[in-house]
């Protein structure tokens, strides 16, 4: 199945007064197929209806940071469900190529399965610029439109803000414009969107918000984290209380995570029309089966997967371990590697639960994790084997801040969004590989990329 060649609009706003509007072709490629979606988790319960977003083909779901690597991989799983999507990213860690892909394996699946396609619209903007208002005006409904489609006051029914600045090495050595991008950033956004009525709202925060408590050796409740009180009862089935606070983070980087989490927990409560969800990944690896779309960083990956992967095409000699003296069963450490496509679906499962008012809170937090951990001695002889290739390394110390052990728990989230993880640790490397390896992929530029 072919999508043909499809034509996407794409509006840039630099500027409020300067507005351009212009078009891109998605040339589809007849070799390239994309396998269906498998029976969805999320909308096959007959009790569950999708979320209703996208009913007259008039609202959407803005993405912010959608070019990069969890957001067009979320963008695309969004399209797939039949969302219009309006991304907003200023790529500066992203091409901008990554959309045609989108678009492209989108439109192929919604075709395959006699669905129309959805709009995909892209804006290249910071979103820390005042170019955001002149954006979020194009999607308000005004005058006669306004009780059209119900309460709502703008197109706009969800965002899903992935836009920030991830490299924890670097936020140590440069913290400003981490808290800049990341907090500053999201503060100034979450005014706009109340000002605009756009009041529900997933964030994309991370297992670091853990600190120390990360290394307990088992894994990781959200009421490890908490912003505000909470009651519960423990996997001994003891009553406990959480207290707000933080233990142990490492970071700058880190410590936006939190900080964002702790503003938004008090935004949710100062006005009941918010519902915040608070997505805390644990390590995000793999990309989509087709081959088309991966992890392609403008910066220095420092993710794992990706640096293998430098290994793997001769972009870097070697493979650096760090620490190999952990408490575990080959000596590297543990972590709760999930699939990127189970992970994009995770933020859909948000929405609607939010939609659905099945997130009784103002302000939730959720581990998207897979409950499973891997050292990374098995991640890497994982994507050996998928490779048949022998990835060298060398074993060098702990990084400073590392921990040994982080899993997420995964209850809350399989219980109140209806949603776990479908995909395994092969499943990621095959799909890295695939990616690594197809004519189609980016990732044979690596060692040529520039900014
Ligand atoms: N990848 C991980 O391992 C991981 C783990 C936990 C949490 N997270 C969080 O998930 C989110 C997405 O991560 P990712 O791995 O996809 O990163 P990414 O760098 O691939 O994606 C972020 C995207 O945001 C864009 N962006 C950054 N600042 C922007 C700005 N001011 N305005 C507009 N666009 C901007 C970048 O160009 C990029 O496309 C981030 O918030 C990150 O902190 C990632």
């Amino acid at each position: 199945m072919t999508a043909g060649l499809r034509v996407c609009q794409v509006t840039r706003l630099h500027d409020p007064d300067e507005e351009t509007n212009s078009t891109f072709n998605v040339a589809a490629a007849d070799s390239v197929s994309t396998p269906g979606t498998d029976s969805s988790i999320l909308f096959d319960d007959a009790t569950v209806e999708p979320l209703d977003i996208s009913s007259n083909g008039e609202s959407y779901i803005m993405v912010v940071g959608g070019a990069g690597y969890i957001g067009s991989h979320t963008t695309l799983e969004l399209m797939k469900e039949g969302f219009n999507v309006v991304v907003v990213d200023d790529l500066s860690n992203a091409y901008r190529d990554v959309l045609d892909r989108v678009e492209f394996l989108a439109a192929e699946h919604r075709i395959a399965i006699g669905e129309t396609v959805p709009t995909l619209k892209f804006h290249e903007a910071d979103y820390k610029s005042p170019v955001m208002r002149s954006i979020l005006d194009l999607y308000a409904l005004k005058g006669a439109e306004l009780g059209t489609q119900g309460a709502a006051v703008s197109r706009i029914r969800g965002v899903i803000h992935f836009a920030a600045f991830k490299a924890v090495e670097d936020s140590i050595n440069n913290p400003i414009p981490y808290y800049q991008n990341n907090v500053c950033g999201m503060v100034n956004f979450l005014a706009l969107l109340q000002e605009f009525g756009i009041m529900n709202f997933v964030f994309s925060s991370s297992a670091t918000v853990y600190g120390s408590r990360a290394n307990q050796g088992h894994p990781l409740r959200e009421e490890h984290c908490v912003h505000e009180h909470e009651t519960f009862v423990d996997d001994d089935g003891v009553e406990k209380q959480a207290e707000p606070g933080v233990f142990g983070l490492t970071s700058p980087y880190g410590r936006t995570k939190w900080m964002c989490e702790a503003i938004l927990a008090d935004v949710a409560k100062s006005d009941p029309r918010w519902t915040i969800t608070a997505l805390r990944y644990f390590n995000p690896v793999g990309c989509h089966e087709s081959g088309l779309l991966g992890e392609d960083p403008r910066q220095k990956p420092t993710n794992l997967v990706p640096v293998v992967l430098r290994v793997l095409t001769g972009a870097n000699p070697v493979l650096n371990i760090f620490g190999t003296d952990w408490d575990t069963p080959d000596g590297t450490a543990i972590r709760d590697f999930i699939h990127v496509v189970d992970l994009a679906r995770g933020h859909i499962a948000a929405l609607d639960a939010a939609a659905k008012g099945r997130v009784r809170h103002a302000f939730r937090a959720y581990n998207l994790g897979t409950g499973t951990g891997h050292t990374v001695r098995e991640v890497v002889e994982s994507i050996e084997k998928a490779s048949q290739r022998t990835i060298p390394v060398a074993e060098v110390g702990r990084r400073p801040g590392d921990v040994g052990f982080c899993v997420a728990g995964v209850n809350r989230a399989e219980k109140e969004l209806g949603w776990k993880t479908v995909k395994t640790m092969q499943d990621c490397s095959t799909d890295v590989w695939n990616f690594t390896a197809s004519p189609s992929s980016l990732s044979k530029n690596f060692p040529s990329r520039t900014r």
